[in-house]
């Protein structure tokens, strides 16, 4: 069928972008090294974090590590991991100033420190990894029973999406920073950590997600009482749309959830969520919107959405029976080719695979609108690597 529709199987297709990633990826890492990417500049080329105005603690800053330790697991070549091991010794600073790492921590230290731990057993990566699950775990509302999102600085920016008091905000986004706590308490046996990770997940599936399977980025808490307030905006059109990327950390982080805990009802929540979003991708040649509710005019894609959304149904996937497996893996399939064909670039003389990607709907400057973004290729690197059986699990 597949093969009628785009004149290869999936197999070949999977064959031959593996075989693509391999030499952009070792070109990417020769002239990147330990440079921390976020998206390209005007000259078409990656430039370090440090400098543009995000900075050391900006929460994208674990993707390029992520990426190489995917590419150590896979090739075995160790230029993967020095230069992952390089761009953590950089992360360590955020240790030593906690007040510049907010909820993303999971983000920032799964993928690099924990990462490094998982695969070569390092105690600084250790050390690491469970400083910041520390760091994590202070963030916990204990009346609200969720984990607080971003810092006071971030009042400001958040202005465009109803920001001021933003100090009882939880967001969908830190589904997936909690794996950082089911792994510390994995790693210490100490339940304390993985109970915060329960507690603000059951809070996210309550408040967050609906029944339809869309779900609101933010939802507002009396950061005193704990009681619930409203649902923000975000980073999609507006208060009760359905921002694709969201819509990805619920699917995706939700399964995670059922994979660290075993609780069935986050199994279902991500289902009901993957669905809901499969539904919109199919409609649409299976190509990710920033939101699925947006106006029909104008059109804005967002490539990270959809790779995060592919990942996260092959971890849903894992979980299910053998029939129901094929769904999962049919439409990660499905979206996966979709933005190959339309939004990837595997010249390896130049930075970057993914285009199409999308920091948020209302972008003043058009400067984050369907741009290259460090964590579609992470994602799509996860995905391809999780088909070819070749992935380092690292949430
Ligand atoms: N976690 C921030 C974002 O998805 O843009």
């Amino acid at each position: 069928m597949e093969e009628k529709r785009t004149g290869c199987s999936n197999q070949e297709w999977l064959d031959g972008v593996y075989d693509k990633l391999l030499v952009k990826m070792k070109a990417e890492c020769e002239r990147i090294g330990t440079m921390i990417p976020y998206t390209t500049g005007k000259d078409g080329k990656y430039h370090d974090i440090e400098e543009g105005p995000w900075g050391i603690g900006f929460w994208t800053n674990g993707f390029w590590p992520g990426m190489l330790w995917q590419m150590y697991e896979a090739t075995g070549d160790e230029e993967y991991r020095k230069a992952a091991v390089g761009v953590e010794e950089r992360l360590d600073v955020l240790l030593r100033s906690p007040e510049t790492v907010d909820h993303d921590a999971g983000f920032l230290f799964l993928l690099s420190s924990v990462a490094n731990y998982r695969k070569t057993g390092d105690k600084d990566a250790r050390r690491r990894g469970l400083m910041a699950a520390s760091t994590l775990s202070a963030r916990y509302n204990l009346d609200g029973r969720f984990i607080r999102a971003w810092n006071d600085e971030m009042a400001k920016m958040t202005e465009h999406f109803g920001g001021g008091d933003i100090r009882g905000w939880m967001i969908i986004d830190c589904m997936m920073n909690i794996p950082l706590l089911y792994w510390a308490s994995e790693e210490t046996k100490d339940p304390r950590f993985r109970k915060i990770a329960v507690n603000h997940a059951k809070t996210a599936q309550q408040y967050i997600t609906r029944p339809d399977g869309s779900c609101n980025h933010i939802v507002a808490f009396d950061p005193d009482s704990g009681a619930y307030l409203n649902n923000p905006g975000g980073q999609g059109y507006e208060s009760g749309s359905s921002w694709s990327r969201g819509q990805s950390w619920a699917v995706y982080g939700f399964a995670l959830s059922y994979r660290h805990t075993g609780d069935e009802t986050f199994l279902d929540t991500a289902k009901r969520c993957a669905h809901y979003c499969i539904a919109n991708l199919a409609v649409n040649d299976w190509l990710p919107l920033v939101d699925f509710r947006a106006p029909a005019e104008p059109v804005k894609y967002d490539s990270t959405a959809a790779m995060c959304i592919a990942c996260g149904l092959l971890e849903i996937a894992e979980h299910v029976s053998e029939h129901e497996k094929r769904f999962y893996i049919k439409a990660a399939y499905r979206i996966l080719r979709a933005c190959d064909a339309k939004f990837a670039n595997w010249d390896p003389e130049t930075d970057s695979i993914m285009t199409g990607g999308t920091f948020f709907y209302h972008d003043p400057t058009g400067e984050n609108t369907e741009v290259p973004i460090i964590y579609a290729d992470y994602y799509l690197i996860e995905a391809i690597l999780r088909l070819k059986g070749k992935a380092l699990f690292e949430w």
